[in-house]
């Protein structure tokens, strides 16, 4: 009997689960099910080892079952759609059904089994996006071919010293789908009599330049590979590496950051690009800047004459040098007419490549204080007190540097044009350098002012903390005090509104 009819019958006797290594097994077991119109309800998927890979429901065990009394025969006679023939299946569902094999999902070979059951049963919409098990063998498939895709860009051979013996390359990789025995294909046409392994965390692959050999795992994580020969290749890196045509924003869209880590450009990528902006970008972006429209800051009547020598539009400022690292400069945002005016620090990260203050995660920690307080973030507006991400390169990220009061100086060109075109009767001053800027004053403190409304030029400034310090706090107290004090200083902002003559206090 072959394997797959006596694992149909084995299922068909026992209840126990079915189990399955790989997609070839599969298709037996689910050819020799299908001619034995074993619904899908009545199978048990599993692993070869037993583990934990089932999902299907087992059959319901009737009180009178037994391992001699098949339990689905018992209670749910087999249905063959067309009983002893071998179903037919064309080809490009059976290569879907094959691919969305290698999608890591604990009831990957249950839901295979139950999209060709239901094909075979003539319901063909299977196999249709619009169909909900369509729709996740597509999925699947587009998930796979991805990982695969992946694999292939982005895995980095590493050459061993002669004298170590074979291999001669290897490589580590972390695949979220079972894709290496497709890709070590790939890299078997590719790479000629040379030796090489692939190792993952699961698996791994060995040509020795004939035959391809397939091991369990041999290494834990991308530490354990002889690094000889990556200089050559961040050399090489290096040479090819063209400063004037870098774009940091589409690197990353198209290298996503858990793969930086295992390539070993990784560590050299953040200096030349900022080298590269410190260079031969500079020189294009200058041309690009005068031919942009630009953030707006919104400027009064009173202040329409433009300053002579002073940068009419926010995209063209250099009145300090951070405009040279940042993607863009972000304007404040939100309601023109609010009587409140809330200033962070500096764009991060995300809001250097959004173009908008406060979207990354500092923000969204202000929109929990908002909501707390009962604040419509529309309704206020929104700013910081500089207005390009000062970062330095730190491995593959941008960390946030904080800028030095010259810096701040330097932007509250930018802040009283806000100032004056919004005329908020509140400033709230979110963290040190907002309020160092608010108050035009390099050596106030925040303990000096957290809590205590102060009076500058007409208007309260009411000081909290920067969202980013309540992030940062470590212990859950601290953050829930610190919160509060966000919430509570901006009810007494809105306080302050309704009570304009409050004297100042002592
Ligand atoms: N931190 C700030 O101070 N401002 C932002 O826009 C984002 C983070």
């Amino acid at each position: 009997m072959s394997p797959g009819a006596a694992a149909a019958s084995f299922v068909a006797a026992s209840g126990q689960p079915l189990a399955v290594s790989d997609f070839a097994e599969w298709r037996e077991a689910a050819r020799e099910l299908l001619k034995a119109g074993v619904p899908p309800e009545a199978v048990s998927w599993g692993t070869p080892e037993g583990g934990d890979l089932f999902s299907g429901a087992p059959p319901a065990a009737g009180p009178d079952d037994n391992a001699g009394n098949p339990p689905l025969q018992s209670s749910q006679p087999p249905r063959p759609a067309n009983p002893g023939s071998s179903p037919r299946v064309p080809r490009a569902l059976m290569e879907m059904l094959q691919k969305a094999a290698c999608f890591r999902a604990p009831d990957r070979w249950a839901f295979l089994y139950r999209v060709l059951w239901r094909w075979t049963r003539g319901e063909h919409d299977v196999q249709s996006p619009a169909d909900p098990d369509g729709s996740r063998l597509h999925g699947m498939v587009k998930a796979v071919r991805r990982e695969e895709h992946d694999m292939h860009a982005y895995i980095r051979f590493r050459e061993r010293p002669i004298d170590a013996g074979p291999p001669r390359f290897v490589a580590w990789f972390e695949p979220r789908h079972d894709v290496l025995p497709q890709v070590a294909q790939h890299f078997v046409a590719r790479m000629g009599k040379v030796s090489w392994m692939i190792a993952t965390p699961d698996a791994s692959v060995l040509w020795d330049g004939n035959t391809l050999h397939n091991t369990g795992p041999l290494m834990s994580s991308a530490a354990d590979l002889d690094d000889a020969g990556e200089a050559l290749w961040l050399t090489y890196y290096r040479s090819i590496f063209n400063p004037a045509r870098v774009n940091a924003q589409l690197m990353q869209s198209h290298i996503p950051s858990r793969f930086w880590k295992n390539l070993p450009e990784g560590a050299i990528v953040p200096s030349l690009v900022s080298q590269a902006e410190l260079g031969a970008r500079k020189i294009g972006q200058v041309q690009a800047v005068g031919r942009r429209s630009g953030a707006t800051i919104p400027i009064s009547a009173e202040a329409a004459q433009p300053d002579r020598e002073q940068p009419s539009k926010l995209d063209e400022c250099r009145r300090c040098e951070l405009w040279q690292y940042a993607t863009q400069a972000v304007g404040g945002e939100g309601s023109k007419r609010s009587p409140i005016m809330i200033v962070g620090e500096q764009p991060g990260d995300q809001e250097d490549l959004a173009g908008k203050p406060f979207v990354g995660p500092a923000g969204k920690l202000l929109d929990r204080v908002f909501a707390e307080a009962q604040v419509d973030r529309k309704s206020i507006y929104l700013t910081n007190a500089v207005k390009h991400f000062k970062w330095e390169p730190r491995g593959k990220r941008r960390l946030h540097k904080t800028p030095v009061q010259r810096e701040v100086e330097a932007c509250h060109y930018w802040l009283e044009k806000e100032l004056a075109a919004v005329k908020p009767k509140v400033i709230v001053a979110m963290g040190s350098t907002a309020l160092k800027s608010v108050m035009r004053k390099g050596t106030v403190t925040l303990k000096d002012f957290l809590g205590k409304p102060v009076r500058v030029d007409g208007c309260w400034v009411v000081t909290i903390y920067h969202p980013s310090y309540v992030l940062r706090v470590p212990d859950e107290a601290s953050k829930h005090e610190a919160f509060s004090v966000m919430v509570k200083g901006l009810k007494l902002a809105y306080e302050l509104l309704e009570r304009p003559d409050v004297p100042e206090p002592e």
